[in-house]
């Protein structure tokens, strides 16, 4: 059986290994969305509401799987820690980061290439981690979480943020129906290893849970050349060679064998708070 792409370590270059993939991926659907909130602004509003005053006395804020830094620099923007370390595998995008976010006032910004399962930085150390989109790529998504666990301040919070496993149904729906991927609806969820479903499970060992929210994102492509921008980043789908990363390609696939139409798909997403165990409010 195949591993499933977010978990396969000789698919991480593919996937992280340039910027390309997630600016193109984040495009199309930052474009369609027709509901729900922005991410980064929704783990400000829990910190504010779950650390009341010491929000802002955080000192250091550590941004787990930070990316290109998008949700780096709204968390440094509005919630102005003394330093803030931006923390991610991929060289690449930590190089991203860097010029994307740049200098931010009264903020030490540092952006740091590591694995989240032996994070680079002291015990007790951190006002808050934030884990965005990322636990779900670590076979071991519990450890993870221990290592998270590890470097927060007994008066810390963690705000974990992942997705449904059945995010996006309606675009594998399309990619069978057009024959592009005829298993395309039967493939594992990318989403397996750390999902909404099992994520308050994956944290209870090593951290007090102190809310899950749920929030359902949605989606409206205005087409198949919308359309094809997302699906051409989705490394779950078997498509024949040449459609993968190239939008055109698949865009002109779509048009030959479903009427072009608007298609609307969602993704619940799921934001659970916590702090270290036992640690007082
Ligand atoms: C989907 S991106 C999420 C980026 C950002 N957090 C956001 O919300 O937009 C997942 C990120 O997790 C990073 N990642 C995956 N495995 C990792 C690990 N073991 N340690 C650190 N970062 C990891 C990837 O390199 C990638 O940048």
């Amino acid at each position: 059986m195949s591993v499933n792409p977010f978990l396969d370590p000789a698919r991480r270059e593919e996937l992280y290994g340039h910027a390309s993939r997630l600016v193109g991926r984040s495009s199309a659907l930052m474009r369609a969305k027709v509901a729900g909130d922005p991410v980064p602004d929704t783990v400000v509003r829990l910190v504010r509401a779950h650390h009341g005053e010491r929000a802002g006395r955080l000192g250091l804020v550590v941004d787990i799987g930070c990316g290109r830094g998008t949700s780096s620099r709204v968390l440094a923007e509005q919630l102005c820690p003394s330093r803030l370390v931006g923390l991610d595998a991929a060289p690449a995008l930590i190089t991203e980061a860097r010029k994307r976010v740049g200098r931010i006032r009264g903020v030490q910004m540092c952006f740091l290439q590591g694995d989240f399962h032996r994070m680079p930085i002291p015990d007790s150390s951190c006002g808050l981690a934030v884990a965005a989109f990322c636990l779900y790529h670590s076979p071991r998504p519990a450890d993870a979480i221990a290592e998270i666990a590890r470097v927060l301040r007994p008066d810390g919070l963690a705000v974990l943020v992942t997705k449904a496993l059945d995010s996006y149904r309606e675009m594998d729906a399309l990619a069978a129906a057009a024959g592009l991927d005829p298993r395309a609806e039967r493939h594992e969820s990318l989403y397996v290893a750390a999902h909404s479903g099992n994520l308050v499970d994956l944290a209870k060992p090593n951290l007090d849970v102190l809310a899950a929210e749920h929030e359902e994102h949605r989606f409206t492509f205005d087409g198949h050349d919308h359309a094809a921008e997302y699906l051409a980043t989705n490394p779950k789908y078997d498509l024949a060679p040449g459609l993968y990363g190239n939008p055109g390609a698949l865009a002109a696939s779509l048009h030959e064998f479903v009427p072009d139409r608007p298609i609307t798909t969602g993704s619940v997403i799921t934001y659970v708070v916590a702090r270290p165990r036992g640690a007082r409010s």
